[in-house]
Order: structure tokens, then C-alpha cells, then sequence
């Protein structure tokens, strides 16, 4: 037998990333026991009772904590953010019109892609010229498109949208998938969010879609029904099995967000967690942070060294006390920190204590 010294650890995947622990805990009794039933969440049917009212209460949660109007709707549907990218714009965008979208990185460029194949796609804002460090400022929307098109956190690039287009006048729809519940917005005046569960929410297997009913019936096409919002509203996200267990997850992780005070409290969690690294990361020349400050995101911060040579003893340093998920995207390289809503402060106060060890040592 092996003895194993055990380290804390410390959670900093993009995601599917730190979900809060008393959400494991239920979880994990469910897979064994839902409700004192003596079966299974895995084993019941979606058409019963007892799922119903997990669904139910996950709606309901959702309306609650995004203070939505009657006119917004709420569905859990198959598929990831990436099926929005194309169901999006088959629900909203005739052939002959025109959608805007802002470019602030891999997830919009994907989303632009799927767009093209139903009608034309104009780009109102992009920031490839700062190499994504940027969040484009004073776009202009033509009054006649179809809607507005952001993506409010890139994940990789590490940017999030501070001020809200919300006067772009037209509708405005928006992939939240990695900044969903973290901070307070006006979410009525979206007319579609959409976001993968994976990050802020839940399990990997379902995704957010907040929809303002009075957007849709608009197109010409035919949409095949799974695709269609409208059917999903009508039959409460029942069309067909749901990702039961995935629903489940997500209802108990906006429980759990409520009973921390919603969105607003752990907004304030979120603010603490960023000022905290993004105030060492600026106190330490060791290390930089590309991404322009006023643009920085409070859930994927970016950070590169100075000497890249020295990246690799940080990383190893990093492995060997604990933290999991600091690489940066492939795509991007150096190191990413995720901090979304179940990462505790410590974790953050731990690698932050790192950081500055690493650098007093190398300084
Ligand atoms: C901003 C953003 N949009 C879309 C996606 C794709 O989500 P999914 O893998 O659920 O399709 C991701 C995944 O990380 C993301 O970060």
C-alpha cells in the first residue's frame, strides 16, 4: 500500500472547471439516492414529477436570479454554446439580412462562421488589430441588422465587456458561456443569451439559452423543430429527453449561488478574487499581463512572463503545490488563471503568495 501526502487542491480549469463543493456532495448521494426515493437521479424518467420539478425549479432559479421579465424565457437545451453559434442565427437571420457581430476572439470568430450560412454577416467591431488584447470601442450598428452579436468573456484571449451595448438599437444576443451569473447585468435588455453549463453553472452537457420571446417567428425558412426555440418554450424544454443529470447539477449550483446572495453577492466575491491577482500580477515585473487593463476579465486572467525561459520552473512550481489548469490555451500559450463563481479566495491568495515567492527568488 502507498501512502500519499495530500496537497490541497486548487482549481483554476477553464472549464468544465470548480463547481462548489456542497454541490458535489448532493450530487454524488442523488447518483445514489434522489429524494429518499431509493433510486437514482440516473434512473428516473424525465417525465416524471420528480424531474419535473428539477427542471422547473432550475427555470425558476434562473428567473430569479436574473430578475427576467415575463417576456423572457428560459431553456435547457442539448448541444454546448457551439450549436448556438448556428441555431442563433437560424431562429433570428433572414438570407437577405444582415447580422452584426464583434470579433474579440476564437469563440466570435466561430460564431461569425456559422452565421454566414444563413444571410450576411457585417463586422461592427474587432480587436485582431491588438491581437485580441482589446475590447472594441464605439461600434456602430446598421439600424435595418438583424441583431447585435457579442461575446461578453473570451475565454482564451482573456478579455470581458465592461459597458454593455445595450443602446445598439437593435436586438442584442450574447454567448455568456464563460461569464454567465458572475456579475449583475441588466439581462432584460438581451434578447437571446446563451451559455454552455460547464464554467459558471454546472456540468458539462447542457447550456443556458434566455430568449425574449417577441424576437422569434420572424424568419422565413423552415427550421427543423429541434431547432426551433419555439418548440422548446412550448413544450419546457421537454421536446425530447433533456440532459437530466446535467439539469440536476445545474439546479443545485444556482441554489447554491443563491443561497450566497445571487448574483450580487458573489459578484463581490469575483471583484475581491480579480483585484487581488491582477493587483500582484501588476506588482511583480517578472510577469505581464498583455490584455489592456480597462478591458481585462474578471474570470480569465492571461498572464505571460518576462523571460519565457522561465515559464516552464513557474508551471512545474505551480503543478507541485497544488494548481491544476494554469496553462494557457494552446492556441494562445503562457498561463491562464480561471477564477469563476466557486473558486474560493484562497485559492487565488495561494497562487498569488507563489507568485510573488517565484518572483522575490528570481528578482
Ligand atoms: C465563450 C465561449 N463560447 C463558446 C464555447 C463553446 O462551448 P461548448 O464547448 O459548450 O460548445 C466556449 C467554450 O469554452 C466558450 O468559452
Amino acid at each position: 500500500m502507498t501512502t500519499s501526502v495530500s496537497t490541497a487542491i486548487h482549481n483554476f480549469n477553464a472549464g468544465p472547471s470548480i463547481l462548489p463543493k456542497e454541490v458535489f456532495e448532493e450530487a454524488s448521494h442523488s447518483v445514489l439516492d434522489f429524494n429518499n426515493t431509493g433510486l437514482s437521479i440516473l434512473e428516473i424518467g424525465h417525465r416524471t414529477p420528480l424531474f419535473e420539478s428539477v427542471m422547473n425549479g432550475a427555470i425558476a432559479l434562473v428567473k430569479e436570479l436574473m430578475l427576467l421579465d415575463a417576456d423572457h424565457e428560459v431553456l435547457f437545451l442539448h448541444g454546448g454554446a457551439t450549436t448556438q453559434f448556428m441555431q442563433v442565427p437560424m431562429n433570428l437571420l433572414n438570407d437577405n439580412e444582415v447580422a452584426s457581430y464583434t470579433q474579440t476572439g476564437t469563440w466570435a470568430l466561430k460564431a461569425i462562421k456559422e452565421a454566414k450560412l444563413f444571410g450576411h454577416v457585417e463586422i461592427v467591431g474587432s480587436s485582431i488589430e491588438t491581437n485580441y488584447t482589446t475590447i472594441p470601442e464605439n461600434i456602430s450598428v446598421t439600424p435595418t441588422a438583424a441583431y447585435l452579436h457579442i461575446t461578453t468573456n473570451e475565454t482564451i484571449a482573456g478579455t470581458q465587456w465592461h459597458q454593455l451595448p445595450y443602446d445598439c438599437g437593435v436586438p442584442l444576443v450574447a454567448d455568456m458561456s464563460s461569464d454567465i451569473l458572475s456579475r449583475e447585468l441588466d439581462f432584460n435588455r438581451f434578447d437571446l443569451i446563451y451559455a454552455g453549463a460547464q464554467k459558471n453553472m454546472g456540468a458539462a452537457g447542457v447550456n443556458l439559452v434566455v430568449v425574449n420571446k417577441n424576437v422569434l417567428g420572424k424568419v422565413k425558412r423552415t427550421i427543423p423543430s429541434i431547432l426551433d426555440y419555439r418548440n422548446h418554450i412550448k413544450e419546457h424544454s421537454m421536446m425530447n429527453t433533456p440532459p437530466v443529470f446535467a439539469v440536476y447539477v445545474a439546479m443545485l449550483t444556482l441554489r447554491w449561488l443563491k443561497s450566497k446572495g445571487g448574483v450580487a453577492g458573489i459578484e463581490k466575491v469575483n471583484n475581491a478574487k480579480a483585484k487581488l491577482f491582477y493587483d500582484t500580477l501588476d506588482s511583480l515585473p517578472v510577469f505581464k499581463g498583455p490584455v489592456a487593463k480597462k478591458d481585462r476579465s474578471k474570470m480569465n486572467a492571461v498572464f505571460i512572463m518576462n523571460d519565457p525561459s522561465l515559464e516552464k520552473e513557474f508551471s512545474d512550481l505551480c503543478k507541485s503545490e497544488g494548481m491544476i489548469g494554469i496553462k494557457g490555451h494552446r492556441s494562445v500559450g503562457g498561463f491562464r488563471v480561471s477564477m469563476y463563481n466557486a473558486l474560493p479566495l484562497e485559492s487565488v491568495r495561494v497562487l498569488t503568495d507563489l507568485m510573488k515567492d517565484f518572483a522575490n527568488r528570481k528578482g
